[in-house]
């Protein structure tokens, strides 16, 4: 039997709102299926960084965008496998999970000139396929014809707990009702810009994980690539 040729490896999108597991989720899937994990999320945590590093004002689009021209933001795997960014040459992965990045980092990605150019480097990321892209627009907008789409959610407290041990991880004591209330100033941000705000695809696999174990939302989503791969 002749094995199908495919011109790219699979492109798969994975959005839904702060907390709902995608990274996790996205990162073991992708490890499973040999592909690579983009988390486009960290690109605006970059722009984010340097902004306050520089005292730029996260409510100024132009001067974000030109801030942005200037600026190189690499996502990379280790030889261990996890995923690394380079903000100018410099890891700076820790850092970009900080509460002073979650509380501006919704601000950041609210300006058109600096998701355009956002959008135009993660498209390029993805032209050779084989990628997990991870994100808020990413099966609506970024890009609209991946081989398949996940939409990940949870209930709000699902997602301020699971934030809250993330960031105990790194060393950050964060109250619950605190989490909760950014949390919820985060969705209505990334659901209320005018551009390409969060939005479930159409075609989009809507998996609730609140009260899922993280290995049963992978298996689910590796068996949906599965069943792609082999159509
Ligand atoms: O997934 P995250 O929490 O690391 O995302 C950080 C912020 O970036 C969040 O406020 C939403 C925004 N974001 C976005 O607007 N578009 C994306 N594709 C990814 C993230």
């Amino acid at each position: 039997m002749t094995q199908m040729v495919r011109p790219r490896g699979l492109v798969i999108a994975v959005d839904g709102p702060a907390g709902a597991g995608k990274s996790t989720a996205a990162q073991a899937m992708a490890a499973m299926l040999g592909l690579l994990y983009l988390d486009t999320g960290a690109m605006y945590r970059a722009l984010a960084l340097k902004a306050l590093r520089r005292d730029v004002d996260v409510c100024d689009g132009a001067a974000l965008a030109a801030l942005l021209a200037d600026t190189a933001i690499v996502l990379q795997r280790t030889d261990d496998g996890r995923s690394q960014v380079l903000l100018d040459g410099d890891e700076v992965s820790a850092q970009l999970r900080s509460p002073e990045i979650n509380a501006t980092v919704a601000e950041v990605a609210r300006h058109r000139a600096v998701r355009e150019e956002m959008v135009r480097r993660q498209r390029t990321l993805a032209v050779a396929g084989g990628v997990v892209m991870d994100g808020r627009d990413i099966g609506t907008h970024v890009l609209p014809d991946a081989d398949l789409k996940f939409y990940l959610t949870a209930s709000l407290d699902a997602r301020a707990r699971r934030r809250q041990a993330d960031l105990a991880q790194l060393g950050y004591t964060v109250r619950f009702e605190q989490l909760r209330e950014e949390i919820l100033q985060r969705d209505f941000v990334d659901a209320g810009r005018p551009h390409h705000p969060l939005q479930q695809a159409a075609d989009a696999i809507v998996i609730d994980t609140t009260s899922q174990e993280v290995s049963r939302v992978v298996e689910q989503m590796v068996a949906r690539c599965r069943q792609r791969l082999a159509r």
